[in-house]
């Protein structure tokens, strides 16, 4: 079986009580408009909502009787997250076969689902071991439980240390205009070398969280490309981020019925060369080399 992920991912991050603590129906209705806006992939971590947004977000989307391969369900594994519903004594991230296999399990449960399209590995552990990740990845995809399997947060020496023993499709990474590095330090290049798909989570970096220089000189070169394009920030700040030939897929977060439906404007939208470059130079604040 392969899968295609939309080219807009939405994540759920912030749908249960990390954000807005929705209740069934609105989450229904997040769903719904992903799907009538051709977002077919939600992505989640287990770790949500201090282990709680999977379940929330399963029991909604089962109540719904939407096919379920027209839905793609990305989640990850691996960080033990001290919460009220773990006794953890410490933060920490385990890659154990046991560890990885019992947490898809639970997941599987979660989402009320059969099968998790793309597993990824939340962040990467200086103890992860190749060989132990492989196995359980393969036991998993013999039995049917995952489909894909990629990484998150790893740089092109970890992600070639876990392809050594088993196929990597995706790499989720924070990428945005306010976040550069993966294009400048060769991580996106590497992953178009090797036919790795980028998923950008936080895709419109620190615009709405900060406000710095950086921030400053970006919102005054976007209050020009709005009215030149007229389109919103956010739209721009996406565009910006599918004109990489990597073809990365970014992970939106907002939790807005309204800006959800207005994603559909990237449609067949590109922004103009000079302005790609003008977005890259006042996020550095100074001229490209
Ligand atoms: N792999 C990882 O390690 C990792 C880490 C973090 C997150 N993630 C994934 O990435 C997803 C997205 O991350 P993110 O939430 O940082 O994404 P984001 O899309 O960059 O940011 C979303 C936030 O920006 C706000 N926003 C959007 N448009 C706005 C506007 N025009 N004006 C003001 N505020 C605006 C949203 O508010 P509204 O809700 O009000 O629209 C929301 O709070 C998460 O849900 C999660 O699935 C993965």
């Amino acid at each position: 079986m392969s899968i295609q992920t939309s080219s807009i991912i939405a994540g759920t991050m912030n749908w249960g009580v990390w954000g807005k603590s929705f209740n069934q129906a609105e989450i229904q209705q997040l769903i719904a408009t992903c799907l009538e806006e051709k977002i077919c992939s939600f992505d989640h971590a287990d770790i949500y909502g201090g282990y709680t947004t999977e379940a929330d977000f399963g029991k909604a989307w089962a109540a719904m009787n939407v096919d379920r391969e027209s839905v793609q369900f990305i989640t990850k594994c691996g960080i033990k997250y001290v919460c009220d519903k773990k006794e953890y004594g410490i933060k920490h991230y385990d890659y154990s076969k046991k560890y990885i296999i019992s947490n898809v399990e639970d997941s599987l449960k979660n989402l009320k689902t059969e099968y998790i399209d793309v597993l990824l590995l939340h962040r990467p552990s200086p103890l992860m071991q190749t060989e132990v990740i492989a196995d359980a990845i393969t036991e998993l995809k013999i039995s049917g439980k995952i489909v894909h399997f990629g990484l998150s947060n790893f740089t092109p020496a970890q992600t070639d240390l876990i392809r050594k023993f088993t196929a990597v499709t995706y790499n989720q990474i924070q990428f945005s205009a306010t976040h550069l590095q993966p294009m400048v330090n060769g991580e996106l290049d590497y992953m178009q070398l090797h036919g790795i798909k980028p998923m950008a989570w936080n895709p419109l970096g620190s615009i709405y969280k900060e406000e710095v220089p950086q921030t400053i000189r970006l919102k005054e070169l976007l209050k020009k490309l709005t009215l030149k394009y007229n389109l919103p920030e956010d739209i721009l700040l996406l565009a910006w981020i599918l004109k990489h030939p990597a073809q990365i897929k970014p992970v939106v977060g907002t939790t807005s019925v309204e800006r959800i439906k207005t994603l559909q404007k990237l449609e067949n939208f590109e922004l103009d060369l000079e302005d790609w470059f003008a977005i890259w130079t006042e996020s550095i604040g100074t001229k490209i080399p």
